[in-house]
């Protein structure tokens, strides 16, 4: 690392997180959603703190994903949740990752890339409201059904995905549970039934007839929506973003700070220079945000550039002095918030260039 820009991840954070949400699940199974390399945090290290901690199971979206995951010596169950292309099965059915079926046809072109030495793991995968992936009728889960082969694959588990389960007033919340149920029926005696991401799961917990539930967000100590907050008030941020000071310069009145020269100094002024930008995932948007150095918030003056950002300071502190950008005094949904988005996008848009330690 040579340059002091990085994001500080803390594990015990969560695997805080991960304990004690399962403590509240029941009898239910954790799976561990790390896809988006563990939502900015670091997939495998996440993966490997919620193993540790008490999940069972891991999901991701992509099939790259997972083979990451698997190549870093990871056995636990994994599910992929985004579809896979046909021609792709025998890929992984040797890395021994579940996919989502959710259509018969997908079903009919993936057996014919299987061959006698693959096993497929599937999950059937039902819309019930979401509009997103998945089967939408009892028709279409038979004819899956129809299409399966026990000698090339084995039925896992069916699941399902929640729009509203953030919304405590949302009436698609219980319409979608009533449509799962319905799907679920027609599978007696499958093994993994699942439909909780993280605000269902604390809505929901323990109830029948899911004995799994998804946990992405709240594993980072993040909420899945601002009403989520007094059903996780135990959780612990795990994410911060933390940068340094590398020079510190007295300005007069009437200078201008950044391209565009959209900001003007109006009197005398300390203005701090930190080795951040957009090419690692901080928003040009961020003008005007401020940033906590000494406790202190400092806004940013000026445009930020590709890979630095200025702010102004209420006094000449050292060089090197620890600024952060998320953290403690600046919440993530506070960054959330300015740029008009979720928690989930500021915390996956960090780029590879910024070091997770
Ligand atoms: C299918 C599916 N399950 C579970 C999750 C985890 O959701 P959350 O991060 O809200 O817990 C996601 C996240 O987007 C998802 O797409």
């Amino acid at each position: 690392m040579y340059r002091p820009t990085w994001i500080e991840i803390d594990r015990e954070a969560i695997a805080h997180n991960v304990r004690e949400i399962k403590a509240r699940m029941g009898h239910q199974s954790m799976m561990a959603v790390v896809k988006a390399d563990g939502y900015g945090h670091g997939a495998i290290t996440v993966a490997e703190i919620a193993l540790a901690n008490g999940a069972e199971m891991l999901a991701v979206a992509l099939l790259e994903e997972a083979i990451e995951l698997r190549e870093a010596g990871i056995q636990a169950p994994i599910l992929m949740l985004e579809a896979l292309l046909p021609e792709h099965a025998p890929i992984a059915s040797n890395y021994d990752v579940a996919v989502p079926v959710f259509s018969a046809e997908w079903l009919r072109e993936a057996k014919q890339h299987l061959t006698e030495i693959d096993h497929l793991r599937l999950h059937i995968k039902v819309d019930s409201g979401m509009g997103r992936l998945g089967l939408q009728t009892l028709d279409e889960l038979d004819a899956v059904l129809k299409e399966l082969d026990p000698d090339l694959m084995e039925l896992d588990g069916i699941y399902t995905h929640f729009a509203t389960a953030d919304e405590l007033t949302s009436r698609l919340f219980e319409q979608q549970q009533t449509v799962f149920l319905r799907f679920v029926e027609r599978v007696p005696g499958i093994r993994y039934i699942h439909a909780s991401n993280s605000a269902a799961a604390i809505r929901l917990a323990g109830q029948e007839p899911c004995n799994v539930v998804r946990i992405g967000i709240a594993l980072y100590g993040a909420l899945p929506s601002d009403e989520m907050s007094s059903y996780y008030d135990f959780l612990q941020p795990a994410f911060s973003l933390k940068s340094r000071l590398m020079q510190v310069k007295h300005v007069e009145p009437g200078q201008t700070i950044s391209y565009g020269a959209t900001y003007t100094a109006p009197t005398d002024e300390w203005i701090g220079t930190v080795p951040i930008g957009y090419a690692d995932g901080w928003s040009r948007k961020f003008q005007g945000y401020a940033l906590i150095v000494d406790g202190t918030p400092c806004e940013i003056v000026g445009r930020v550039c590709m890979d630095r950002l200025m702010i102004r300071l209420p006094r000449a502190y050292p060089v090197g002095t620890e600024v952060t950008l998320i953290g403690r005094g600046a919440p993530i949904d506070e960054a959330a918030h300015w740029l008009g988005t979720i928690n989930y996008e500021v915390l996956c848009q960090f780029s590879k260039r910024v070091p997770r330690i």
